[in-house]
């Protein structure tokens, strides 16, 4: 019987570092996949991708708080290293680094803005889709994936476009401050049914899970109304959104281009259709590049 292998966990990072350095000195190509937990099979399709393309994958599990808003679900949000390290096992993922919150903030306590240097992506880039309801959101994103990269310092780092606004933002990061890690980019996932795969979507009851349906449809039905000819996207918009059930509350359905996040008036070339709704206070995004 072949053996199986257990994925190793480490909760700090001066044992990180000796193992990366040991994976070094053997010229082994070190995959990166950094995740908050909760795995599923969008998770695991990124580690497949970095299975297939890297000699070493290391998997972060780290709920960043100081990505999260005061109102937001930093102490809600599920935390299952057992079954995540099952997952990892299985996938033969080398390494979970783990660190505990001390560990990667060790200043916490203070307030973020006098003792901790963030990393602070263009406004460009911030003001608009998730950025503009959650404040700081893409400050703590971008400065967690920077510590993450200084403590792995990976080959190959993987990244889902169901976050397309976070891709985009750790993109011009790493162009921005000549870090010198490869991002790959990796298809959304979905349920069978058509919702985007999501921790969060075990918190939905059967009958929001079933409301939740009409986000992608409303996205598939853009993309349909721009493969009939339609050009204009505030028409796609307002069309596609009548897909929309009437019970989720819309905090934005925009269509921008897909590199730059400017506005778009005419569907043309990546013209980036994103979405983010609640229902029954779950946040649930989706978007799709047509
Ligand atoms: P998390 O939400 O756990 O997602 C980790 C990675 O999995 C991200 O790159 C995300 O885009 C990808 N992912 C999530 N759902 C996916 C799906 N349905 N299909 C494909 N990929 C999917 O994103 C974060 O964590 C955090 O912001 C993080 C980057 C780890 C920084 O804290």
């Amino acid at each position: 019987m072949k053996d199986t292998l257990i994925t190793k966990i480490i909760d700090n990072i001066a044992d990180i570092r000796r193992e990366v350095s040991r994976f070094k000195e053997k010229k082994a190509k070190i995959g990166f996949v950094p995740t908050m937990g909760a795995l599923h099979i969008g998770h695991e399709s990124l580690i497949k991708q970095a299975k297939k393309e890297c000699d070493i994958v290391i998997v972060s599990i780290f709920v960043n708080s100081i990505q999260f808003g005061p109102a937001e679900d930093f102490d809600k949000y599920p935390r299952q290293l057992e079954s995540d390290r099952e997952i990892c096992s299985k996938l033969g993922v080398e390494i979970i680094f783990a660190p505990a919150q001390e560990e990667m903030y060790p200043h916490s306590g203070n307030s973020l803005e006098e003792s901790f240097t963030m990393v602070v992506p263009p406004l460009t880039y911030q003001d608009k889709l998730c950025g503009k309801s959650r404040k700081d959101h893409f400050n703590g994103v971008a400065t967690v994936v920077l510590k993450l990269f200084n403590i792995v310092t990976p080959d190959n780092a993987y990244f889902g476009k169901k976050d397309a606004q976070q891709l985009l933002i750790i993109k011009k990061m790493l162009k921005d401050l000549n870090l010198p890690v490869q991002i790959v980019d990796c298809p959304a996932i979905r349920e069978p049914d058509g919702l985007a795969c999501s921790s969060r979507n075990k918190y939905l009851t059967e009958e929001s899970r079933k409301k939740a349906l009409s986000i992608s449809k409303a996205l598939k039905k853009a993309e349909e109304l721009h493969n009939s000819g339609l050009s204009s996207v505030s028409s796609i918009i307002s069309r596609s959104g009548e897909l929309l059930h009437p019970d989720l509350e819309i905090e934005y359905f925009e269509a921008y281009n897909a590199d730059t996040l400017m506005p778009v008036e005419k569907m043309g070339e990546n013209v980036l259709v994103a979405i983010a709704v609640k229902i029954d206070g779950i946040r649930l995004i989706d978007n799709l590049i047509i």
